[in-house]
């Protein structure tokens, strides 16, 4: 019997990847997109509702009707000044919704498999374990925080994935990343500031789409870090991105977080210790280099 996967945002980056994964095989999955406005993804070969996921009452219903087995949710406030300037809008959308979505899951008997964020952490340790006390700095990691704590606290089964500095493209994107951020600045020989005291280990969406399947795959329950397996500065991050597309280093140019007087904290060393889902999702992600090359290939 095919396995119902119901992804919400699937408008997204990480929606539209999970969707062409698993349109890829259409012999042991069926896909049910949820998002905001018309489908932008491309795809029209799935059962695509708009949605706007904080309606409760219409999520529920619609759940019900759709029966899924498991539930992606990719759907997030993830701008983290917006969520400091809009604390009610991301209350709703990164800690209601996924109260909705665990209540249902419930009574449907579905697994839900969520996103969350090294953004829990107040970046002092770095190389965070799974186990690690979380003590995130701004809102938008407070919130993240408390949707995992919803989930603990449910009967459901879960799985929760936290990634960092998600990167990639798909149609008719709604935000930018770090990666085509810097490509296009640099092709258009525009001079850039990047900061050399916040640490990241990025990771590439086709990873984090991929990590998703693989919970479903083996009905992985718990908590789960996925990442590349590199702590690199976002100035190096910024030169490994030169280097890959072959642009010019020189305009980059170092600075302080001090000097950027942002609305929100931000953790200054994250990245994630990868023992875990090395052994239980035998799941082995690569260097921010390596994956580049694979983004480079999927792109050119
Ligand atoms: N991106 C990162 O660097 C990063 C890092 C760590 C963790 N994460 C986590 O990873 C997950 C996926 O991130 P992403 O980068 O794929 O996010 P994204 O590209 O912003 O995708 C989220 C999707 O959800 C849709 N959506 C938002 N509010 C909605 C609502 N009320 N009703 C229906 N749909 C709604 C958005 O619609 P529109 O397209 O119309 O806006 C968007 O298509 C999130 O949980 C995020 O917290 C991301």
């Amino acid at each position: 019997m095919k396995v119902k996967i119901l992804i919400t945002g699937s408008n997204g980056l990480l929606g539209q990847n999970l969707l062409e994964l698993f349109l890829k095989d259409p012999e042991n999955y069926k896909v049910v997109g949820f998002s905001r406005g018309e489908n932008r993804s491309g795809r029209t070969d799935f059962e695509y509702h708009a949605i706007d996921l904080t309606n409760q009452q219409l999520l529920e219903e619609k759940i019900k009707q759709i029966q899924p087995n498991f539930i992606i949710n990719t759907a997030a406030m993830t701008n983290v000044d917006a969520c400091e300037n809009d604390k009610e809008g991301c209350y709703d959308l990164n800690v209601h919704v996924v109260e909705y979505l665990a209540a249902v899951c419930s009574e449907i008997n579905a697994h839900l498999i969520h996103i969350s964020t090294d953004f829990i952490y107040d970046g002092v340790k770095g190389n965070y374990t799974e186990e690690d006390i979380p003590n995130p700095l701004s809102y938008y990691g407070e919130t993240k925080l408390l949707s995992e704590k919803r989930l603990q606290d449910s009967n459901i089964n879960y799985t929760i994935l936290r990634t960092i500095l998600v990167y990639g493209l798909v149609k008719d994107m709604s935000r930018n990343n770090i990666v085509l951020w810097v490509k296009e600045s640099l092709e258009n020989k525009k001079e850039i500031t990047i900061v050399d005291d916040q640490y990241r280990a990025p990771t590439y969406v086709e990873d984090l789409a991929l990590a998703c399947k693989v919970s479903i795959d083996k009905k992985a329950t718990g908590i789960f870090n996925i990442s590349s397996n590199q702590l690199l500065s976002i100035y190096e991050i910024a030169q490994e991105i030169a280097d890959a597309f072959g642009l010019d280093k020189n305009l980059i140019k170092p600075i302080s977080t001090s000097t950027l007087n942002q609305t929100a904290s931000r953790p200054a060393k994250t990245g994630f210790d990868l023992t875990k889902t090395n052994k239980e999702l035998e799941f082995y992600p690569n260097s921010f280099k390596e994956d580049l090359q694979r983004f480079k290939q999927k792109i050119i």
